[in-house]
């Protein structure tokens, strides 16, 4: 499986940053020849940036990402944005269920569930964000809380459609902290979920499926998260915004 590397801007940018940052990481990228064969990178602006960050990425192997998504194809749904439109835009992947979306704007797991099918069904990927509190890992309830977001979100998911989704574990008190997951914690974690999709879904369905990691990744720590068996990649936010903490993350990726 190839190793993914998602950066999410959040409400950061601007359009002089896309135009500078993009060249940039082209050009980081060009020193590292081939990395497209072992690795899948993404960039997720906010969606005003969407449609100019994909035309200037037109004909490279970097995908671009929204961070959010309407379910429905098209309504009265004022002030948000369908499946398709980000399609039209050239976007190839979008997040769904990021824990600030959870924790700020009510996002439940039904609500992630119906994301995950429109984008499904759109034709783009989605990365279902998943991830405890501080309390509940206090609580040691931390599995259980994954466990219960996890089969919320695929709840329903036919079989032959989980081939399209990415999941990403990014506990909650590791994301803008600083603190990150202690690689053994991540893994103890993404192994957690793989034996989950594999109770529902088969052990070789299970193993195809990227578990990335986020919350607080890092050049100095993205090798040590990488060494791991179950990490499968890195939804990377602060340190995605500059090409020059970005790019070293991704070269960590390629070791
Ligand atoms: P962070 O954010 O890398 O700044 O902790 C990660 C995320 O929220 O996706």
């Amino acid at each position: 499986m190839k190793q993914w590397v998602v950066g999410n801007w959040k409400m950061n940018g601007s359009l002089s940053m896309v135009s500078d940052y993009v060249p940039a990481l082209l050009d980081g990228l060009l020193e590292l020849s081939g990395w497209e064969r072992s690795l899948r990178v993404g960039i997720c602006p906010p969606s005003p940036y969407l449609g100019m960050m994909a035309s200037k990425l037109t004909g490279y192997p970097v995908e671009v990402g929204a961070q959010n998504v309407h379910p429905k194809p098209s309504g009265a749904f004022t002030g948000e944005i369908a499946p398709p439109m980000l399609r039209e835009l050239g976007v190839d992947l979008c997040l769904v269920g990021h824990s600030e979306r959870r924790q700020l704007f009510g996002e439940t797991d039904e609500a992630v569930r119906e994301k995950l099918s429109a984008l499904l069904e759109a034709n783009l990927t989605p990365i279902v964000c998943v991830g405890e509190v501080l309390a509940e890992r206090e609580a040691g309830r931390h599995l259980a809380v994954v466990e219960r977001q996890v089969q919320g979100a695929l709840e329903g998911l036919p079989p032959e459609r989980l081939a399209g989704v990415v999941l990403a574990y990014e506990p909650v008190w590791a994301i803008g902290t600083g603190k990150t997951a202690t690689p053994e914690q991540a893994n103890q974690m993404h192994a957690h979920i793989r034996a989950l999709l594999a109770a529902r879904f088969g052990a070789g369905p299970a193993a195809g499926t990227p578990i990335l990691y986020g919350g607080s990744v890092t050049p100095d720590n993205a090798g040590a998260l990488l060494a791991q068996p179950d990490i499968n990649g890195t939804l990377v936010g602060g340190a995605s915004l500059k090409p020059a903490t970005f790019l070293p993350i991704i070269q960590h990726s390629l070791s």
